[in-house]
């Protein structure tokens, strides 16, 4: 059987985190961790797109202005959700498909929260070492390997130490896109057996785009002219929702859907810059703050 690699898509999410650090939205985006989890060679796009200027040559060029786009969208993402995190704290934080996520290391709001970190085996290992001993801020912390396409999360997660009779906040960000709609289903399901009542579940999922289909089409297709490693090549897109399937989907769990807006939108809200209209506003990063009160 084909062992699956670690998540590159996670390594170009923190890339982009990482590379917006303290440039785009100063005094409201900070992500200085980023950088530490990223291996030498994932440093030097990084540090193009901070140097400023586009650089020579087509393959070069192809890497900055993907990663300039997605750290544009890493920031209205990353305000978002760490506000929603923030807005009610709970005792217990699972982060689903954590990937390179450094909320436990760098938000000094979860010194009494006990964080559970939710991954594919393969990503959880690769975050494990590039981690080695940076001490997290959280109260506690726990890597909880599960495959979301077979795993049980509660089989997981209750010998982890999670209690399902205490508040959770779940965030499940940059994940849904890599997940069959089957699949996001009976995770739903699974948040919903374990979430005791006043917990909250932040999502982040695509909607249906035909712009952002051929925006990756075109982004894939470049990446194959000039040679580079496509980012998505192990991890395809699976699924997209309309804000409509997604309540409904979440509201069939009895989780009432407090907000749900396109990252463009959430942008303007904040005031934050955006160039890169087009990869805010399309599934790329449609409505990261879904509210669930289990009841
Ligand atoms: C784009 S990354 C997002 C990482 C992180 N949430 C963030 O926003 O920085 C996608 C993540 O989903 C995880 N993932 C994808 N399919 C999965 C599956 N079947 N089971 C568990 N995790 C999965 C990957 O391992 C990876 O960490």
């Amino acid at each position: 059987m084909k062992t699956r690699p670690a998540s590159r898509t996670a390594v170009l999410v923190c890339q982009g985190r990482a590379a917006a650090d303290g440039l785009v939205a100063p005094g409201r985006f900070h992500d200085a961790m980023a950088i530490a989890l990223l291996h030498d060679d994932e440093r030097v796009p990084v540090d193009r797109v901070r140097g400023g200027g586009p650089p020579q040559g087509w393959a070069q060029r192809a890497e900055f202005e993907m990663l300039r786009a997605t750290a544009e969208v890493m920031v209205a993402r990353t305000i978002v959700i760490d506000a929603a995190v923030r807005s009610r704290l709970s005792p217990q934080l699972v982060i689903l498909g954590a990937g390179l996520d450094d909320r436990a290391w760098r938000m000094s709001e979860l010194a009494e929260v006990d964080v559970f970190e939710i991954d594919h085996p393969a990503s959880q290992q690769d975050k494990h070492d590039r981690v080695g001993d940076l001490s997290p801020c959280a109260r506690s912390l726990r890597f909880v390997p599960v495959d979301f396409s077979g795993d049980r999360l509660e089989d997981a997660l209750v010998p982890a130490g999670h209690h399902r009779a205490v508040p959770t906040t779940w965030v499940w960000e940059g994940v849904v896109p890599y997940l069959t709609r089957a699949q996001v289903a009976a995770t739903v399901a699974a948040v919903d057996r374990c979430s005791a009542p006043g917990s909250r579940l932040i999502i982040n999922y695509q909607s249906p785009s035909l712009p952002a289909a051929v925006g990756r089409m075109a982004a894939r297709a470049m990446t194959t002219f000039v040679r580079q490693p496509n980012v998505w090549a192990a991890e395809p897109r699976r699924s997209s929702w309309t804000a409509a399937a997604m309540r409904t989907l979440l509201t069939n769990h009895c989780f009432p859907v407090a907000d749900d807006s396109d990252l463009l939108t959430v942008a303007a809200r904040l005031s934050i810059p955006v160039k890169q209209r087009r990869s805010l506003q399309s599934g790329e990063s449609r409505s990261p703050t879904a509210r669930i009160d289990a009841a």
